[in-house]
C-alpha cells in the first residue's frame, strides 16, 4: 500500500519530519508566555489589519461581555450543556442546538457502555506495567499524562461506532459558507492524541487557560484570519463559528509546535473513564464561544491606559487605548497555543468564568469548539483517578487526509502521531494496538485502512481524491 504510486496534493502537506522528542509538557507555555516579546513585523501586522470601526466593535463587546460574563457566574455548571446519547443520535432539539452553538461545548452522556470505558482504562494500565522500562509521559516519574497514542484501547475508542456516531452529529452542526468547499462533515475520521490517567492529588498536570489550533497564526496567516474575517471588519455580531469553508485553509501551525495539531480538528474532545467532577481534575471551559472570539481577536489593538493598574486593569471602556505601536500580541507565542490570563485578558473574567465540567461517567464524552477557551484544574482533590482518552472529532478534508495518511503509517510503526513529540515511541512495546484491533468498517475508514464511499454525485470527485491521497481502493 506505501509503495504505490500516488498523487499527492500540492499544500498544505504535513512535514515527513518528526518533532523532536518530548511529553505534553512541551506544550506548556504559561510562563513563557507571560514574557514573550514578538519580534518587530509584528506592529506592521497589527496595522495591516487595523481598521477605524474596530474602536466602536470594540466598545459594543465589552459591553457585551459585561452581561454574558454575568450570566455564565450566576448559573455556573448549569450552563454546560448535557445530552443524552440518544437523543443526540435522534438529532439535538432546537433548544440544545442553540445552547450548544452559544456555548461551544457539549457533554454527551452514555455512548459507550460504562464496563467498556472502564476495561479500556485496565488495558492501559497493564498495557503500560508490561513496557514500563519504555513508558514516557509527564511528569516522568509519576505519569498523569501518557505519551501512548497506539494502545489497543485508544483504537477501541477511537473506532467506537457510538463515538463516530456522536461525531457525524457534531460535525454536521459545521456548515460551509462556499458551496465548492471539499469536506465532507459527515465523515469522521480518527486524530491520534493522549491518554490521561490523573491520580487524587496531583497537582503537576495542569494547564492554564489556553486555546489550541496555534495562537499568533489567527491573525498572522492570511487564511486563518479569514476565519475572523467579520469581527476583523468590525461586523462581529456576524462571525460564524461554524463555517467551514475557511477553516480548511488556515494553517495553525506556521512555527512546528511540539504538540499543536495542524489538521482541521472542529471539535477538541475526550471520552472519560472515569466518574469524575469539579474539583477532580477535570476539564473546565469558558461557556462563551463567539463572543469570547470577537474579544480574543480585537484585543491585541487595544492595550489599559499607563494609569491603570497592570495586575488588575480597569474594565472600563475609557480607560483602555489603541495600541497600533507595540508588537504585543497578548498570550501569543511562536510555536504554542494562545495563553489567557486576568491579567491580559480582564474582560473575561477568567477567575469567575472558567467552568469546570460537571460530573461524567466512564463512556461519556465531552467535546468543545476549537475556539473555545478551556483549562486544566490545577488540583485533584477527589478520591479516584481522572482518566480520559483524548478524542477529537475531525472531518474527511483534503490536508486531514494527508496527515491521515502519515498518521496511519506511523500508527502501523508504533510511532507517535505526526503532529506529536517524536522518537521511537511505542514501537518496541508489545501488545500495542494494531489494524487487527479495529472491527467495523467505518473504523478501518477513519484510521485510512479502507476506501471512503462518495454519498452522492456532489462528493464523488472529493471522495476520490482523498482516496488517492491515502493510496486506498484506487
Ligand atoms: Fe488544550
Amino acid at each position: 500500500m506505501a509503495t504505490q504510486t500516488i498523487m499527492m496534493p500540492a499544500s498544505p502537506t504535513p512535514s515527513m519530519i518528526q518533532k523532536a522528542e518530548g511529553t505534553i509538557a512541551s506544550a506548556f507555555a504559561s510562563l513563557e508566555a507571560d514574557n514573550f516579546v514578538l519580534p518587530p513585523r509584528f506592529k506592521e501586522l497589527k496595522k495591516e489589519i487595523w481598521k477605524e470601526n474596530l474602536v466602536q466593535a470594540w466598545k459594543e463587546i465589552l459591553e457585551e461581555l459585561e452581561l454574558r460574563t454575568n450570566e455564565i457566574i450566576s448559573q455556573g455548571g448549569q450552563i454546560i450543556p448535557q445530552i443524552n446519547y440518544a437523543g443526540l443520535s435522534r438529532g439535538l432539539t432546537p433548544e440544545q442546538e442553540a445552547q450548544v452553538r452559544k456555548t461551544g461545548v457539549i457533554v454527551v452522556k452514555g455512548a459507550v457502555p460504562k464496563e467498556e470505558a472502564l476495561a479500556w482504562k485496565q488495558d492501559v494500565k497493564d498495557y503500560a506495567t508490561e513496557n514500563k522500562e519504555r513508558v514516557k509521559g509527564f511528569p516522568a516519574g509519576n505519569i498523569q499524562v501518557y505519551e501512548f497514542y497506539n494502545t489497543k484501547s485508544q483504537v477501541r475508542g477511537r473506532t467506537h461506532p457510538a463515538i463516530l456516531e456522536t461525531q457525524k452529529q457534531l460535525l454536521s452542526l459545521w456548515g460551509t459558507s462556499d458551496s465548492s468547499t471539499e469536506i465532507s462533515l459527515t465523515t469522521p475520521i480518527s486524530y491520534f492524541d493522549r491518554v490521561r490517567i490523573r491520580q487524587p492529588g496531583d497537582t503537576a498536570f495542569t494547564l492554564g487557560p489556553h486555546v489550541d489550533g496555534g495562537s499568533i497564526e489567527r491573525w498572522e496567516d492570511p487564511g486563518y484570519r479569514l476565519c475572523f474575517k467579520s469581527i476583523l471588519e468590525g461586523r462581529w455580531k456576524e462571525h460564524n463559528p461554524f463555517d467551514a469553508s475557511p477553516r480548511i485553509n488556515a494553517k495553525s501551525d506556521l512555527y512546528g509546535g511540539a504538540s499543536q495539531c495542524s489538521a482541521f480538528r472542529p471539535w477538541q474532545g475526550w471520552t472519560s473513564m472515569s466518574t469524575t467532577g469539579p474539583n477532580e481534575g477535570t476539564l473546565r471551559v469558558l461557556p462563551m464561544l463567539a463572543l469570547s472570539t470577537a474579544y480574543i481577536m480585537l484585543r491585541p489593538f487595544f492595550r489599559p491606559k499607563s494609569t491603570s493598574n497592570p495586575d488588575a486593569p480597569s474594565l472600563k471602556f475609557d480607560d483602555w487605548e489603541l495600541d497600533l505601536s507595540s508588537t504585543a500580541f497578548p498570550g501569543a507565542t511562536l510555536g504554542g497555543g494562545l495563553e489567557l490570563r486576568e491579567k491580559t485578558h480582564p474582560h473575561l473574567r477568567l477567575d469567575k468564568t472558567m467552568i469546570s465540567i460537571p460530573k461524567v461517567e466512564p463512556g461519556d464524552q465531552v467535546y468543545w469548539h476549537c475556539d473555545v477557551v478551556h483549562a486544566v484544574e490545577s488540583q485533584h482533590r477527589g478520591e479516584g483517578d481522572s482518566s480520559v482518552l483524548y478524542i477529537p472529532a475531525v472531518p474527511l478534508t483534503e490536508y486531514n487526509a494527508t496527515y491521515l495518511r502519515q498518521q496511519r503509517e506511523n500508527f502501523v510503526a508504533g510511532l507517535p502521531a505526526p503532529d506529536f513529540p517524536g522518537g521511537e515511541g511505542e514501537s518496541n512495546n508489545t501488545n500495542r494496538g494494531s489494524r487487527d484491533d479495529i472491527i467495523t468498517k467505518l473504523g478501518l475508514q477513519a484510521f485510512g485502512f479502507e476506501p471512503f464511499e462518495a454519498k452522492d454525485t456532489n462528493n464523488t470527485a472529493f471522495i476520490h481524491k482523498v482516496n488517492v491521497i491515502l493510496a486506498v481502493g484506487a
